[in-house]
């Protein structure tokens, strides 16, 4: 056995299984939860999209997260490290190792448009507790979010505040800072979610949000929506960014994967779906359009806000609440390349960080822009955030998980994958769908987003 197979010395574990929900949870439960779904969902239709989209979990998610989190954990390294472990391990070729790099590149590629949104919670925290908001109508609030976005320096500074927290937790290591991270906060925004579905009933538009959420209209449906749905199925749980593999990796072998893969999951969707009941009875309400993108949180939310007793508190308490979901998140997704860095270069985890973030915050500047000066800049009508989401969402992650999949169900021995999973009947489920169900799913959404079928 080589010195990398023999695992990670104590004080680059996690404590124990609770830790290692926390940060998972925390990885998983971000923006793509509170802010993407509902935007998403809004652009292609609502009920046939979110099914799709709910399919995809529970056919190719739960199983490839559980894949990944077991990879990292065998391979015990940083994602491209872990693969050529484990492409050692089963003599199969090196190459294995691009699917490690594939991930800490999605991971970085999305980080840069992460702390940029990240940011707009950061900045919505201090404007609620100013009480912009309070009895703002629709047309004020959007008018606000307007503001925000055709303004480059206040972009860069609150995406540039979010990197530096990120950074600043990263640095600390897995024991100081990632662990410390991931606290409380989680049930709060929980609770939270709740009172504003609370709110959402009383505007009389519940049933409506309801049915728009979940009465399926297949009509709707074209091979872009479903290949939007599978990329947030991946992006939703994390999967093949890059952190799961690597928190995988921190994770001491006594730890049930499946067990704590199917409670991740759960979370994820329930916060989810409370996401979308809050905000779909707002957009109709309020005579919103469900499909205006990326902004559809910025400019609802802060109606319900503006309308409730004490609204400037909750806001101020829901966006903190955000931002540390999103900062949770972000934390997972440099995590990959810092690790890299550290194990690859042996260098200091703080001049990974120094090294990475500097690199990230070139790369932010791009996102900032697509929403100001590069706004008419477009590639195929995408912005270069656009871009972004779609190629790492659209491609990256679903390839990733393509060949995760393909990894996990035929390269690993049975016999290992046992070991790391345990066996029975749920084994068993794992197996069969991870090397059927899964891939032949994904290569079969390819296909129809690129025209070829459907
Ligand atoms: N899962 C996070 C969210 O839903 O906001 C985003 C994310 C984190 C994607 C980590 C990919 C990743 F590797
Ligand atoms: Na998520």
């Amino acid at each position: 056995v080589s010195q990398e197979l023999k695992g990670r010395p104590a004080q680059l574990q996690w404590s124990g299984r609770l830790t290692f929900i926390l940060a998972a949870t925390g990885s998983a439960v971000g923006l793509g939860n509170i802010w993407k779904f509902p935007y998403i969902t809004g652009e292609h239709g609502g009920g046939a999209f979110v099914l799709v989209y709910l399919a995809c979990i529970l056919v190719i998610g739960l199983p490839l997260l559980m894949a990944e989190v077991m990879i990292g954990r065998r391979g015990k390294q940083n994602p491209a490290n872990s693969m050529a472990n484990l492409a050692r391990e089963f003599k199969v070729s090196r190459h294995w190792r691009l699917l490690g790099w594939l991930g800490v590149v999605s991971g970085f590629l999305i980080l840069s448009f992460y702390t940029v949104v990240a940011g707009w919670a950061i900045s919505y925290i201090f404007i609620s507790a100013q009480g912009v908001f309070d009895g703002a109508s629709g047309e004020q609030v959007g008018a606000h979010f307007g503001q925000l976005l055709a303004d480059p320096w206040a972009l860069i500074f609150w995406g540039t505040l979010v990197l530096m927290i990120t950074l600043l937790v990263v640095a600390r290591g897995v024991k100081q800072g990632l662990e410390k991270a991931v606290n409380a906060m989680m049930p709060g925004l929980f609770v939270l979610l709740l009172v504003l579905v609370g709110y959402a009933m009383t505007t009389g538009y519940f049933m409506q949000g309801l049915n728009f959420l979940f009465n399926p209209d297949f009509s709707k449906l074209s091979g872009t929506s479903i290949l939007v749905a599978l990329g947030h199925a991946f992006f939703t749980l994390s999967i093949a960014g890059g952190g799961m593999m690597t928190y995988g990796s921190y994770l001491p072998q006594k730890v049930s994967i499946a067990k704590t893969a199917i409670t991740i999951g759960i979370l994820d969707t329930l916060v989810a779906l409370l996401a979308g009941m809050v905000i779909f009875p707002l957009v109709f309400a309020n005579g919103l359009e469900p499909g205006s993108g990326p902004g559809l949180l910025f400019v609802t939310l802060p109606i319900a806000f503006g309308q409730m007793p004490f609204g400037g508190l909750f806001g101020m308490i829901f966006f903190i609440m955000l931002s540390v979901a999103a900062l949770t998140s972000a934390i997972s997704l440099i995590e990959p390349a810092v690790a890299w860095m550290t194990e690859r270069y042996r260098i200091s985890r703080f001049k990974a960080c120094l090294g990475s973030g500097l690199v990230m915050w070139v790369l932010s500047l791009g996102t900032v822009f697509s929403f100001n000066i590069w706004e008419r800049h477009t590639l195929f009508g995408k912005t270069f955030f656009g871009v972004l989401d779609y190629l790492t969402s659209g491609w990256f992650l679903p390839l990733g998980g393509l060949f995760i999949a393909i990894f996990a169900g035929r390269v690993m021995s049975r016999k290992a994958t046992e070991e790391e999973l345990g066996k029975g009947l749920g084994y068993r489920l794992w197996y069969y769908t991870i090397r059927y169900v899964s891939p032949v799913a994904i290569v079969v959404m390819f296909l129809n987003a690129i025209g070829v079928i459907g």
